[in-house]
């Protein structure tokens, strides 16, 4: 299930909440591991002991044994009439649950958020309100639960008193001897528990099944690992990137955000994406590791269709830093060499000095087997960025993609991010959607977009000589 989620485009992964994968991890497989690991052993116990007391009962007297086990299809009529019931209110709860962990994992990751704006009271009520949600249907599972075994246990009694009754009058007939009807009374006490507990077992078992359709929802949905059969193999790239009248919209009724792009960004390049925020820079970005697909037109690597390139290939010749660095637990070393798994102690070190964490690194008692946090809260936001950058290095990709932050860094921290990238950026492919002028100017060629298109071509001083929307753009924003 972990590695279904894992290899989901990123397209359909953005259609759930990540609460909703956390409960069905959690609570759903929870079910389905509960009735395999504790109601089946138990039912096989309770099933063994059944079938030996019914054998006993019925070689004392099998005519009194088959009224005992006349009661079992009424009991089965019963059972299944509850599960059903068990089953859709089950279904509910669990619907409920997955509200309530995407509440908890949105408020425990935002916990900056939450105590900037004093919102833990209005987070208390919000989180009982799914919470109370979540009880008032799981209180139906627990009640139908509960009175399902006193009605079985109801049935299976009247049963019993029928037996005691004939069992008695037998005895008075003098048919059957007082010994004999202590045995069978004896076979048929163990004959009760067994038949209470197969009720509440079912109703285990109807419960694992709602948590397993969830489990197989989640299987069955599409992954993109899967290569169409004669993908193309590219072990070598040189990496020219074409967008050819490319037409897409992040949902089928949305309105498509680029509409007839087309652009190259060719081998050597530095090619800028500059525009005002919402324009589709981080979109365009986004589509060329096929992360998303276009709805229409193409974009070619070296020529060829990337929706027919091998996904390992494609994604192999690039590096991606995004706009919001993204750290993974652990330590800074361990950060950097994410880029390339098998990379020597000593190549991270060389992508660790190139991209300015040296820098840093030397003031941690523990170097760069500094932990840095979950996401990596341990680190300043320049510092993220540098150990990103080290490991998009590392990983010398034909083609880097930079989203730069929007955020304003130090000017310290600035320069020590142009250092590292004047290091890197020669002799690839680059596309960096640039907020810092001091990066735009760093382009070989800048690509103005508004509204998903391309509105002028140029270098920064063309650009800025042709006075157009991209020298408006740089006066308001830079005041030059
Ligand atoms: N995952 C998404 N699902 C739906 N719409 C999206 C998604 N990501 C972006 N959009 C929409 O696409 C448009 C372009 O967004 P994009 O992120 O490409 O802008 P941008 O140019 O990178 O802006 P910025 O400079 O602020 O980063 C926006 O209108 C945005 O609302
Ligand atoms: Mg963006």
């Amino acid at each position: 299930m972990f590695d279904h989620v894992n290899r989901m485009s990123l397209a359909d992964y953005d259609r759930w909440r990540p609460g909703e994968f956390m409960s069905r991890f959690s609570i759903d497989l929870g079910l389905m591991i509960d009735a395999v690991s504790i109601s089946l052993p138990q039912m096989v116990q309770v099933t063994v002991t059944f079938v030996a007391a019914v054998t006993w009962m019925v070689s004392l007297d099998w005519v009194l044994a088959i009224v005992l086990l006349a009661c079992t299809p009424i009991v089965s009529i019963v059972i299944g009439r509850f599960n059903r019931l068990v089953t859709v209110s089950t279904r509910m709860a669990q619907e409920r649950i997955a509200d309530v962990s995407s509440n908890l994992a949105e408020v425990l990751g935002n916990q900056r958020v939450v105590k900037a704006f004093r919102r833990e009271n209005f987070e208390r009520d919000r989180f009982a309100g799914a919470n109370d949600a979540y009880f008032g249907a799981q209180m139906k599972v627990t009640q139908l639960n509960q009175t399902q075994s006193p009605v079985i246990a109801t049935i299976v009694s009247l049963a019993i008193i029928v037996i005691v009754v004939m069992v008695v009058s037998e005895i008075g007939a003098g048919r059957i001897a007082p010994a004999q009807a202590i045995a069978f009374f004896g076979a048929m006490a163990l004959t009760i528990n067994p038949m209470n507990r197969f009720s509440i077992f079912l109703g285990d078992f109807s419960r694992a099944l709602v948590g397993a359709s969830r489990v197989f929802e989640v299987l069955d949905l599409p992954i993109e690992a899967d290569d169409p059969p004669g993908a193309v193999r590219m072990p070598s790239v040189v990496g020219d990137v074409r967008f050819e009248n490319v037409r897409f919209a992040y949902s089928p009724e949305g309105a498509p955000v680029l509409d007839g792009f087309t652009a190259e960004m060719l081998h050597g390049e530095i090619v800028a994406l500059v525009g005002p925020s919402g324009a589709g820079k981080s979109t365009i970005a986004n589509l060329v590791p096929r992360f998303y697909s276009p709805q229409g037109g193409r974009i070619t690597l070296d020529g060829v269709d990337i929706a027919t390139i091998r996904l390992d290939d494609l994604r192999g010749a690039i590096a991606l830093v995004p706009q919001e660095t993204q750290l993974f637990n652990g330590t800074i070393a361990d950060n950097i060499r994410y880029g390339r798994l098998e990379a020597t102690d000593a190549e991270v070190l060389a992508a660790a000095r190139e991209a300015n964490v040296a820098e840093f690194v030397s003031a941690l008692p523990d170097g760069y087997n500094t932990r840095v946090g979950e996401r990596g809260v341990r680190l300043s936001g320049g510092q993220r960025q540098r150990v990103a950058i080290a490991r998009a290095i590392l990983r010398d990709p034909r083609i880097l993609i930079l989203d730069e932050a929007t955020s304003a860094l130090d000017s310290h921290s600035e320069h020590l991010i142009e250092e590292a990238l004047d290091r890197i950026l020669p002799g690839r492919t680059t596309l960096i959607i640039a907020h810092r002028l001091s990066t735009i100017r760093r382009a070989t060629k800048i690509l103005y977009i508004e509204s998903g298109e391309v509105r002028e071509t140029g270098t920064h001083d063309a650009l800025i000589a042709s006075g157009g929307s991209y020298a408006g753009l740089h006066a308001a924003q830079f005041s030059v």
